[in-house]
């Protein structure tokens, strides 16, 4: 299966690994190894450099993990922020619902209430899997409680199910710090914390994993407007609305989509992150609307941005392009008694929000199943600015004078890029182990090098090899780059 081959060459090069793995692990905990962390920061910068350019306003933060039980009852996240479980009610074991239900009963059980889920296993006569025991539903709240202190001044805490929250408690100081202007965007790249009930599916669903979030507050009477839709509005955005289930994913231009303009220019700016920042494929991203009963608790308007991953079954959330409104910042100001009203050129109000929301380790766990292709030999075609290393520096043999000019091409160019050095095993075993991992370039010092300073360099994806002098190098891999 194409899944448990890309999580073969994960756990032996160095990619993932299972959290905790010498006691067993635990479902949902996952660390990355040396190339998983390094394409990891790969992306996260790419996602930077990509969002946080789209405006001089925009600047990345970096706020707390654990956050108070307040913060949590101002968003909504503790009455609202629930998975439906079924417990068995002989041998009491627990499971995801709306899972049991669509492996069992092939049907979604998305935005049911208790009493509807509960309907549904009765009528279907679904059962405990593990006794045979009658389920029954209830709600089980994502969030992981904590104690701050200890004795009698504890506090009630929670590891955020978010990282946007941080943005909200951190708007009022950095609207004043940055010049009480509108639009500002906060992002925030960190980890997020959920208490998945069966976090089954490998690296999809887990407890701990990252986000990179921007929340763009704005003011809400110009909701309707972008200072630069006109250099989107002919974009053509890969749409699968509640009206097109079923169907197939249609390709319609920014300016004839009946949605606000703010909401658009930020829909073609992800698009043009997987398209033209990451090269994907266009056919295997798609916009998905949600309808009332999917949509989080939060949004007015919620649709996700998905990718085709074959290993995870089809089509699958990568992230969400959610319209907050004030939802937050007014339940802030409710519970805190904080005014986070803001005054712009006369006029009062509370900002709204757009969040632009990605899940980093769904979008890996993408780019391996994208770029992972096995014919006669294996290699990840992963996108160039998120390979773990960009070029890699061979020896032709292990020769003292082929390896100290290998050395010296390593040292030129590990300034610039993410460079590896090996000299170990047959150079078409070395071009393999590099093809496994995605690096784009190979670079091969052998006895020509000695005498006229040229070298080999070798593409991933075509393995067409040309011949260039080393003083060219830096020149020839920033313009493929
Ligand atoms: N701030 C909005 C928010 O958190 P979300 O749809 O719940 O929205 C955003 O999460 C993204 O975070 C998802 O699209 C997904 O990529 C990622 N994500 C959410 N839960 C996850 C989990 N349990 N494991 C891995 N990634 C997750």
């Amino acid at each position: 299966m194409k899944s448990e081959e890309i999580m073969d060459i994960c756990m032996r090069r160095g990619f993932l690994f299972p959290s905790a793995e010498i006691y067993r692990g635990v479902a949902g905990l996952w660390d990355y190894g040396p190339l998983g962390t390094r394409m990891k920061n790969s992306w996260e910068n790419s996602w930077r450099k990509h969002f946080l350019s789209l405006s001089p306003n925009f600047h990345e933060i970096s706020t707390t993990n654990i956050l108070p039980r307040e913060v949590f009852e101002a968003s909504g996240h503790l009455e609202s922020f629930n998975d439906a479980l079924a417990e068995c009610s002989s041998c009491h074991s627990r499971f995801k619902a709306d899972q049991l239900i669509e492996e069992n009963l092939k049907i979604s059980s998305e935005g049911m209430n208790l009493e509807e889920i509960n309907e549904v296993m009765r009528d279907n006569n679904l059962k405990c899997p593990q006794c045979g025991g009658s389920l029954s539903a209830k709600f089980f709240n994502l969030m992981f409680k904590l104690e701050l202190g200890a004795g009698e001044s504890t506090k009630e805490a929670y590891l955020r199910p978010e990282t946007a929250q941080g943005a909200y408690l951190a708007f009022k100081r950095s609207f004043k710090t940055l010049r009480n202007k509108l639009p500002l965007g906060l992002a925030i790249i960190g980890k997020a914390f959920r208490n998945e009930i069966s976090p089954r599916q490998g690296f999809y669903r887990l407890r701990e994993f990252h986000q990179a979030e921007l929340q763009i507050f704005f003011d809400p009477d110009r909701v309707n407007e972008h200072e630069d839709f006109e250099s989107v509005k002919d974009k053509k955005l890969r749409i699968y609305s509640i009206e097109d289930r079923g169907k197939e994913i249609r390709e319609v231009k920014c300016k004839d989509l009946d949605l606000p303009k703010f909401y658009l220019y930020y829909m073609a700016k992800i698009q043009d992150f997987y398209l033209e920042t990451l090269k994907l494929p266009r056919e295997m991203f798609r916009f998905r609307e949600l309808d009332e009963k999917e949509k989080a608790f939060y949004n007015k308007i919620h649709w996700d941005f998905e990718l085709n991953i074959e290993s995870l079954g089809g089509f699958k959330e990568m992230g969400g392009i959610h319209y907050r409104t004030d939802h937050d910042l007014s339940g802030h100001q409710k519970i805190s008694k904080e005014n986070l009203m803001i005054n712009v050129d006369g006029k009062k109000f509370i900002p709204h929000v757009l969040e632009l929301s990605f899940g980093g380790d769904r979008n890996l766990w993408a780019l391996l199943d994208l770029g992972y292709e096995k014919k006669e030999r294996t290699v990840l075609k992963l996108p160039k600015n998120v390979a773990p290393y960009y070029c890699a520096v061979f020896p032709l043999m292990k020769k003292e004078e082929l390896i100290k000019k290998a050395k010296e091409v390593y040292k030129l160019l590990s300034n610039e890029f993410s460079i590896m050095y090996d000299d170990t095993g047959s150079i078409g075993k070395r071009y393999r182990r590099q093809d496994e991992v995605g690096t784009p370039y190979c670079i091969t010092i052998d006895y020509d090098t000695l005498d006229d300073d040229t070298v080999t360099l070798r593409d991933r994806d075509s393995m067409e090899q040309e011949r260039i002098r080393i003083d060219k190098i830096m020149e020839i891999l920033n313009e493929k780059a």
